[in-house]
C-alpha cells in the first residue's frame, strides 16, 4: 500500500473516532480507480437498489429540481445497480464527464484531480439492508443516484469541474475547511429557487429518504439565500439533518458566485470566527420554502 494511502486511512480514523473505511482498497490504481466488477453484485443487492430507487423516485415530484429529474430519466437506472461504463458513455456524449469506480472515500488530492478532469468517482459498494434509511459513508446509491444526474446539466457539470480545480488550489492555500463547507452547503445540501417554491439539487438530500421532505418544511431549519463567504464560515452537521439550507437562484448564479479567485477570501475568513450551523446573522432574511 502507498504511504499516502496509509496517511489517508489514519486521518479518516482520527476524524471518525477510529471507525475504519469499509471499502476494499487492495486492488486499485494510483488514482484510486478500481474495477466496478458489476457481475459480483448479488440479486439481493440489486433488489435493495430497486427499493431505494423507488422510495426516492416517488419523493422527487415537487421536491427535486427539474434538472435533476431530467438527468435521472436519461440514466435508466431504476431496475438494478447500474453498470458505470454504460452510463459513463452516455454522460460523456452529453457533457464530457466520465464515471470512475472507487473503493469508497478517497483522499482529497485524488478526488479533486478526478473532478478537475471531469471524472466523477462513484463508490462501488451498496449499503446493507439495515442501513436503508441512513448510512454514514457514501455508497453507490448516494454517489450515483445523488450526484450523477446533475452532471448531465452543462452548467452544473462545468461548476463541478471548477470546484475540483479550486480544491487543488485550496490545498496549497490552506483553504480546505472553508471550501469543504461551501461544498457541503451547495453540492451536497443545496436548494434552488423555482417558480413553484424551493427545490433540491444537493446530492446528500436527494439520496436521503427523510431529509428530502424535511428540508422543505418551513421550520425548524433555516432557509437563506446563498452567500459564499457566509457558508464558508458555517459549521455543519454530519450526523443529523441540516439546521440551515442555502438557496441559489439558478446554476448560473452558483457558477458565477464561485468563479472569483478565492485566495483573498480564504485569508479574510481565517481571521473571522466560524458560525454555528443554526446561526441567523443581523440583516439575514429567512426564505419560505413554498
Ligand atoms: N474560484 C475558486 C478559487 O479561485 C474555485 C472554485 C470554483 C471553488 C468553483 C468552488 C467552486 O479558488
Ligand atoms: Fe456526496
Amino acid at each position: 500500500m502507498q504511504d499516502s494511502t496509509k496517511d489517508f486511512f489514519a486521518s479518516v480514523a482520527k476524524k471518525s473516532n477510529g471507525a475504519e473505511l469499509r471499502g476494499d482498497y487492495q486492488y486499485m490504481s494510483a488514482d484510486y480507480i478500481v474495477e466496478q466488477n458489476w457481475d459480483a453484485y448479488t440479486g439481493q443487492e440489486h433488489a435493495l437498489w430497486r427499493k431505494l430507487y423507488q422510495r426516492q423516485e416517488q419523493l422527487l415530484p415537487g421536491r427535486a429540481c427539474d434538472e435533476f429529474i431530467a438527468g435521472l430519466q436519461t440514466m435508466n437506472a431504476a431496475q438494478a445497480i447500474p453498470d458505470f461504463a454504460a452510463t459513463s458513455a452516455v454522460l460523456q456524449q452529453a457533457t464530457g464527464w466520465t464515471l470512475v469506480a472507487v473503493p469508497g472515500l478517497i483522499p482529497e488530492l485524488a478526488f479533486f484531480t478526478h473532478l478537475a478532469n471531469r471524472r466523477f468517482p462513484v463508490t462501488v459498494w451498496l449499503r446493507k439492508p439495515e442501513e436503508f434509511d441512513y448510512i454514514v459513508e457514501p455508497d453507490v446509491f448516494h454517489d450515483f443516484f445523488g450526484h450523477v444526474p446533475l452532471l448531465f446539466n452543462p452548467i452544473f457539470a462545468d461548476h463541478v469541474q471548477q470546484y475540483g480545480k479550486g480544491g487543488l488550489k485550496a490545498m496549497q492555500l490552506g483553504g480546505l475547511d472553508q471550501l469543504a463547507r461551501l461544498y457541503w452547503y451547495t453540492i451536497e445540501f443545496g436548494l434552488i429557487q423555482s417558480e413553484q417554491g424551493l427545490r433540491v439539487y444537493g446530492a446528500g438530500i436527494l439520496s436521503s429518504g427523510g431529509e428530502l421532505s424535511y428540508c422543505l418544511q418551513p421550520s425548524p431549519s433555516r432557509h437563506l439565500a446563498l452567500n459564499v463567504e457566509r457558508t464558508m464560515r458555517t459549521l455543519y452537521k454530519i450526523d443529523s439533518y441540516q439546521e440551515s439550507y442555502f438557496v441559489i437562484r439558478d446554476f448560473q448564479q452558483l457558477f458565477d458566485y464561485t468563479a472569483p479567485d478565492f485566495t483573498p477570501l480564504y485569508q479574510r475568513i481565517e481571521q473571522l470566527p466560524t458560525l454555528p450551523a443554526n446561526s441567523l446573522l443581523a440583516g439575514e432574511v429567512e426564505l419560505i420554502p413554498q
